[in-house]
């Protein structure tokens, strides 16, 4: 099925105060995850899928986003002169992606305060919004899932990953009920970051979601919620219930390969993880690995 949805959001406006000090004067959405900022993942997974048109939703020092996906002329002209098409077409690379347009947050009002600065943008049509702490394996196509599910449906769709009980508090997490298609849930209730005991399942939300426009209009009259911020989980709640004839919410299930850049432990294991893979670095990186690893101590 081929979906007509063009447009991406991508909230960025974080301040990345867990990279401290690495994220004093650089934003943390351009850490690299081996040799590629955390963001380009990001842009390029929703290129993969068809969203040629991003937003990003940024803030104050946030300009080096804009400039690496910008041209950047007198690099081009140098290596040109030099006749190094290699490094040319990497300094390309993020330049040619997208058709890429940037919006200010202003206040830090939260996630769901960010898809409200998208409105203007993206106007009457279903988008997708997709988080830069979560990299999703190339070889993984979960949102072009869920662009065909949300054409089908008509509805809108967030991804879920079943975690373990005891992380659910770090997400948005999801009551379900089955649906017709096994990697399908209708989402029939939401709850912001719960403690364990109260979590209506072990289904977390994770950073990609495609969503019809009605969520706009919802966020405007969405009260702000857990940490005092205007929660995309209690608009996305609103429109589960369906109250105002939005189609539901509905859930795909990710089985695939997801790397959390959000929290330093876990930046270092995505580094790894997809170093390890790589074509050019695994072979020499994964015996080392092996090694490295017998000499450990586990405490
Ligand atoms: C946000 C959402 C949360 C979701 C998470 C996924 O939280 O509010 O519902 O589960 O992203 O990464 P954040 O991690 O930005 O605090």
């Amino acid at each position: 099925m081929t979906s007509r949805i063009t447009k991406a959001v991508i909230p960025a406006a974080g301040l990345g105060t867990r990279f401290l000090p690495a994220t004093k004067a650089m934003p943390k959405e351009m850490l690299p995850v081996v040799d590629k900022p955390a963001i380009q993942y990001v842009v390029e997974e929703a290129v993969e899928a068809g969203l040629t048109d991003v937003l990003m939703v940024t803030g104050r020092n946030k300009n080096a986003l804009e400039n690496h996906f910008d041209r950047v002329a007198e690099l081009e002209a140098s290596l040109e002169a030099k006749g190094d098409t290699v490094k040319l077409a990497k300094v390309n690379e993020s330049t040619d992606l997208a058709d890429m347009h940037y919006v200010r947050q202003g206040d830090p009002l939260g996630l769901g305060h960010a898809v409200l600065r998208a409105r203007m943008h993206v106007g009457q049509e279903p988008f997708a919004v997709l988080l830069g702490d979560d990299i999703i394996d190339a070889r993984d196509t979960l949102l072009t899932r869920m662009l065909d599910e949300q054409v089908a449906r008509d509805a809108s769709i967030v991804a879920l990953l079943e975690v373990d009980p005891d992380s659910i508090h770090l997400y948005g997490a999801a009551a379900v009920e089955p649906t017709d298609e096994p990697d399908v849930v209708r989402i029939t209730g939401m709850v912001e970051k719960p403690a364990k005991e109260v979590a209506p399942s072990n289904y977390a939300v994770i950073g990609r979601y495609v969503l019809k426009p009605e969520v706009f209009e919802i966020l405007e009259h969405t009260e702000p919620g857990k940490g005092g911020e205007i929660q995309l989980t209690d608009a996305l709640m609103t429109m589960a219930n369906d109250v105002e004839g939005t189609g539901g919410v509905f859930g795909v299930i990710f089985r695939g390969r997801r790397y959390d850049t959000g929290d330093k432990l876990d930046y270092i294991k995505a580094v790894i993880q997809l170093a390890a893979d790589r074509a050019d670095l695994g072979p020499e990186l994964r015996p080392w690995l092996v090694e490295y690893a017998a000499g450990l101590d586990t405490v």
